[in-house]
């Protein structure tokens, strides 16, 4: 017994290291299939010895039981908000230091204060109650001074510790954001509109992270709660009890850091009103490339002597001001709607705006998606609407103020009929097939769009990034017929350049210059440049890791490509399909043959051994929530594991639906770990 004490207590440990270095840090120790072997093995001491399981131990991060509603929390320290500078010039920053030194009474010769700079992160606040270390409540900010009690949702989001390290204060409570980055809230809303597509029903797609992030925190089921990906940094504090504070507010951020809490990186000690201009200056040209939203930047005065010195007025503190950036939501009116021909022939209805200053430019197009979106929202023309652009994101028609909706609006949309059933570009037939959101034009590479698209994609930045391939250059080589497929590419030669209009000798060997340089890739790049339906970046560098080669990828079946992270039906069959048209790996062979190369890595990724459930056997019960039994069956095979019809002591996992039976009984009696599909899902990872 004081063996597995002791055991389980080291396999804590070093979890919570590890999940320290995977979501703070980002800076992984050790494969994930090493982290889970441990996890597995805490998890096995936990159920023979129950009463080994403690509050922090990683095994707690599970998804409890529906909530009837949140049990309020009574702050002890209250949860105040902060003064705002709308202004979005230098005066704002001028306005703060002059009051600050107005109350504390400085005279103008006195040095400039100084000031702790963070961001002001757009998301839900949180206070963390941590006991001796160890996490043991989580309530929002609600009016201040009573906030609700999410300690069973928060404590699912992964960087947030369920132990600081280093810490046995009897009382720590942290303060800080809960938030969605910008791109999981991407994925997210892309699963929601394929899930719609697909036909599910009661399914929507999320207005921005700060909403969704907000939801989720308040949301009574927590099994649909834990399924959003939230991230969290802290700025403050609450009660301390047996905690010695440190002298200065950047000193406490340090600190926290140390004690394994995500803290912004993008913080700064700086001096006086020009050293906080600078500080939002800085800040504003980074604001489009963070992966998140942020509304502005807070500035607090350093010193927490200081700061109680000057104390509140009204419920905000007078040591701090959050200074504002443009807003990333805005008002305008939609003056039409125009049809745009995509790389995969997919027409995307974008709304024509009366020109709005948004997100820090002037947005005149925002996308609406697809027909459906536009429905939903019942988008028509003459409404005044909501248009969103944040970071690099394409701006998009968030919804409709339906109060201002005038009288004479336009009819519901319809995209068929606004195109007449035509390609706005080749004038091929459109068609939308069942169980998709797209409309498409049927011309495929016939369809200058199509080709234009694709070429660009395959160019762009993220992809083979080829220098000096722009837009116009593109609709010139495709209008003159000289680069029918992406392989043509590498095929053009110097005198065909300089041939094209406004092109030069110079540019023209600069574009070949790129599209040398642009030879050497990685197998991640290579894959997503190709344009598969549905393989973005992180699929595709997903599929680049997982199969390490391209030879294993294109062998790859359906069931194989499911196994692969956020792979889902969908997207298998569209991976699929694509390397099964002869013409696809025509073009494939002759980008390799024109010096297309990367590193591969061949063989680890395939072998049986690397498969996630090798040596495992699993029992299906129930109805699954998604997934049939034959593909739940095909899924766990093809990841290496078996399927058995009856529960045994060598049963590795129980896998449970709705209406589970005496398998589910005969599991928790022999103390077989049961999981439900979503716990199926992260297995098969
Ligand atoms: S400090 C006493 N720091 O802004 C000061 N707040 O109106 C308390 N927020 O509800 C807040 N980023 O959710 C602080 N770096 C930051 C922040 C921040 C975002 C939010 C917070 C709070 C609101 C204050």
């Amino acid at each position: 017994m004081s063996t597995a004490a002791a055991r389980a207590k080291q396999l804590r440990e070093v979890l919570n290291r590890h999940a320290h270095l995977y979501y703070v840090l980002d800076q992984p120790e050790i494969p994930d299939a090493e982290y889970d072997k441990l996890f597995q093995e805490l998890q096995s001491i936990e159920a023979v010895h129950p009463e080994l399981r403690t509050a922090d131990s990683p095994t707690q991060r599970v998804i409890g039981a529906l909530l009837e509603g949140f049990k309020p929390v009574r702050h002890t320290v209250p949860m105040l908000s902060i003064r705002t500078e709308t202004d979005t010039e230098a005066a704002g920053a001028e306005n703060f230091d002059a009051r600050v030194r107005r109350e504390l009474e400085l005279d103008t010769d006195a040095p400039p204060v100084e000031y702790a700079c963070e961001l002001k992160f757009d998301g839900l606040a949180i206070n963390l109650r941590y006991e001796h270390g160890i996490l043991v409540q989580a309530a929002t900010r609600g009016d201040g001074e009573t906030g609700e009690d999410v300690t069973q949702n928060i404590r699912t989001i992964k960087q947030i510790p369920l132990r600081l390290l280093n810490v046995d204060a009897a009382v720590l409570e942290v303060r800080g954001e809960v938030y969605m980055r910008r791109d999981d809230f991407e994925r997210l809303n892309e699963s929601q509109r394929a899930l719609i597509a697909s036909g599910a029903k009661n399914e929507k797609t999320f207005v921005n992270p700060r909403n969704t992030a907000a939801g989720a925190v308040r949301q009574l089921d927590p099994a649909v709660a834990a399924k959003k990906p939230l991230s969290f940094f802290a700025y403050g504090v609450g009660d301390v009890q047996g905690w010695s504070m440190p002298a200065k507010h950047s000193a406490m951020l340090n600190q926290f850091e140390t004690m394994g809490l995500p803290v912004a990186k993008q913080r700064a000690v700086v001096q006086g009103a020009q050293g906080l201009i600078e500080y939002y200056r800085d800040i504003g040209t980074q604001r489009d490339s963070l992966p998140f939203d942020i509304d502005g930047v807070v500035y607090k005065v350093n010193s927490l002597a200081l700061q109680k010195r000057l104390g509140f007025v009204s419920r905000e503190p007078r040591w701090a001001v959050a200074h504002k950036y443009p807003a990333q939501e805005q008002m305008t009116r939609l003056l039409d709607i125009d049809i745009q021909v995509g790389r995969t022939g997919k027409l995307t209805p974008v709304a024509k705006l009366e020109p709005v200053f948004v997100g820090g430019t002037t947005v005149s197009n925002a996308t609406l998606h697809n027909e459906d979106e536009a429905r939903r929202k019942d988008v028509r023309v003459g409404d005044t609407i909501i248009v969103r652009r944040a970071g690099d994101v394409i701006p998009e028609v968030v919804s409709v103020v339906m109060e201002r909706r005038p009288s004479n609006v336009g009819e519901a949309f319809d995209l068929y009929k606004k195109l007449n059933g035509k390609c706005p570009v080749c004038n091929s037939a459109i068609a939308r097939e069942a169980g998709e959101a797209d409309w498409r034009c049927t011309g495929g590479l016939y369809c200058a769009a199509q080709r234009k698209q694709a070429i660009l994609h395959f160019a762009g930045r993220r992809a083979m990034d080829v220098e000096g391939l722009g837009d116009k250059l593109v609709d010139q080589l495709v209008d003159g017929g000289s680069v029918k497929t992406l392989a043509d590419l590498y095929q053009l030669d110097l005198s065909q350049l300089t041939a094209l209009e406004r092109m030069g000798e110079k540019s023209a060997q600069n574009l070949l210059d790129g599209l040398t340089k642009s030879k050497h890739t990685t197998l991640a790049r290579f894959i997503y440049s190709l344009g598969i339906r549905h393989v973005g970046e992180a699929t595709a560098k997903d599929l680049a890791k997982h199969f390490g080669s391209l030879t294993a990828l294109l062998q790859a079946n359906e069931a194989q490509l499911l196994v692969v992270n956020d792979v889902g039906p969908v997207v298998a069959k569209s991976i699929h399909m694509f390397f099964q048209q002869p013409h696809n790996c025509e073009i494939v062979d002759k980008l390799r043959a024109a010096g297309v190369q990367w590193q591969e890595h061949t063989g680890a990724a395939n072998d049986d051994s690397s498969k996630p459930l090798v040596g495992k056997t699993l029992v299906l019960t129930g109805s699954l929530p998604t997934l049939s039994r034959d593909q739940a069956k095909e899924l766990i095979e093809a990841a290496g594991g078996k399927v058995s019809g009856s529960v045994s002591k060598k049963t590795d996992f129980v896998v449970a639906g709705e209406e589970a039976g005496s398998k589910l009984q005969k599991a928790q009696e022999l103390g077989v770990k049961v999981i439900d599909e979503s716990g199926l899902r992260k297995l098969l990872k």
